[in-house]
């Protein structure tokens, strides 16, 4: 262990006083870095996520690069649904596929409802990833995560990738028992799993609810909020901080605060200061920079943090984050601009 970790990240989360704004990038292990790229010449994404080595390896290439203020494991949000019985593949260019998706009552009732040690390797990367946090010279916090249900079942049921949830919604509305013994089976799995990795090592988990800004607030109501609320009261005893992320989520943050979490993830399409007077002082907030941001002329870039900065007005809990993921052709350069565009623009004179 080395003397004085960095802990501003785990500080926001709690909403304490910091000496400057932490940040981290969603995906921020991935294409757009060339040492990701050349990992991936040599093994595909499922082999990267269950070769521990790989996955620590490649959860510390952000944090050799970057001036971020927390690392998040390797892995993927699809990866429980492969234990739970669906056959899993990630094929170039068209993302990931589910060769056998679930679209009934019978597809539900054969899911295995398996526990957090079916997802082992994710275990054993998070132990390798914080060992070699520890040799930093200032230690990061390592962030854990889960797909959140409802977009776990938006890929079981559909398949794949969606434009418009037909497969999903059709089983919501015309079968809500399955729907729900579906939601509930999810809820088993992830609350399990992000258990394993905080017993792992992971300091803060999130859950990634990319998709649920398909529903409407009454939709998210019935057939979403009781699932999360399940899964973040279930982990309340282990007191790491929960962030809750969803991207168009503008309408629904008010309930996905009601369903919990202590940071709720915000995307780019509401202004960070109208999202966070719509949910309450008692939260902290994650974001809000459009990932397209980054392919800017940097004083563009640095306008639009800036202005984030200003609409935060110093409220304790912001972390700094895009919307939603790094995308693949993002200058790294402009990456390394924002992290350190942030702590400069939020430095507090002590
Ligand atoms: O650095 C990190 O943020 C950690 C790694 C991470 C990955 N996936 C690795 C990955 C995280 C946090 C995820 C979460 C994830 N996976 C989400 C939720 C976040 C979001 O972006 O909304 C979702 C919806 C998935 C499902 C998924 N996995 C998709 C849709 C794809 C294909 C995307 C693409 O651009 O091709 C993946 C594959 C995947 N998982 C990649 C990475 C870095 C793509 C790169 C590759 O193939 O090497």
């Amino acid at each position: 262990m080395n003397g004085q970790s960095n802990d501003r990240f785990l500080k926001a989360c709690r909403r304490e006083p910091v000496d400057c704004t932490p940040v981290w990038f969603m995906r921020q292990a991935g294409r757009y870095m060339t040492e990701y790229r050349k990992i991936r010449e040599q093994y595909d994404i499922l082999t990267v996520c269950k070769t521990p080595e790989l996955s620590a390896e490649v959860t510390m290439q952000p944090v050799q690069r970057l001036d971020i203020d927390a690392a998040i494991i390797f892995a993927d949000i699809l990866l429980p649904l492969e234990p739970m019985g669906l056959n899993l593949e990630f094929s170039a260019g068209e993302g990931p596929v589910i060769h056998n998706p679930v679209r009934d009552s019978i597809g539900v009732s054969a899911l295995n409802e398996v526990d957090g040690d079916s997802l082992r390797y994710v275990g054993d990367a998070i132990r390798l990833a914080q060992r070699r946090l520890q040799e930093q010279p200032c230690p990061i916090p390592l962030i854990g995560f889960a797909g959140a249900p409802f977009t776990l079942a938006s890929y079981a049921i559909e398949g794949g990738a969606s434009r418009n949830y037909i497969y999903t919604k059709g089983m919501m509305y015309g079968d809500p028992t399955a729907w729900h013994a579906l939601m509930g089976k999810l809820s088993h799995v992830v609350t399990e799993y992000l258990r394993s990795q905080i017993h792992a090592g992971a300091q803060v988990v999130q859950l990634f609810d990319s998709w649920v800004g398909c529903l409407n607030p009454d939709d998210y109501r019935e057939y979403v909020l009781p699932h999360v609320q399940q899964i973040i009261s279930s982990l309340r005893n282990e007191t790491v901080p929960i962030i809750h992320f969803g991207t168009g989520t503008a309408t629904l943050l008010e309930l996905m605060k009601e369903a919990g979490g202590d940071v709720i993830g915000v995307d780019w399409r509401t202004h960070i200061d109208d999202a966070w007077q719509c949910l309450g002082p008692d939260v902290a907030v994650q974001g809000n920079l459009d990932p397209v941001t980054l392919f800017a002329p940097i004083p563009e870039i640095r306008r639009r943090v800036s202005d984030i900065m200003r609409r935060v007005a110093k409220r304790p809990g912001h972390i700094f984050n895009l919307g939603h993921g790094i995308l693949p052709q993002t200058p790294v350069e402009h990456v390394q601009a924002v992290a350190k565009m942030v702590h400069e623009l939020s430095a507090n004179p002590s």
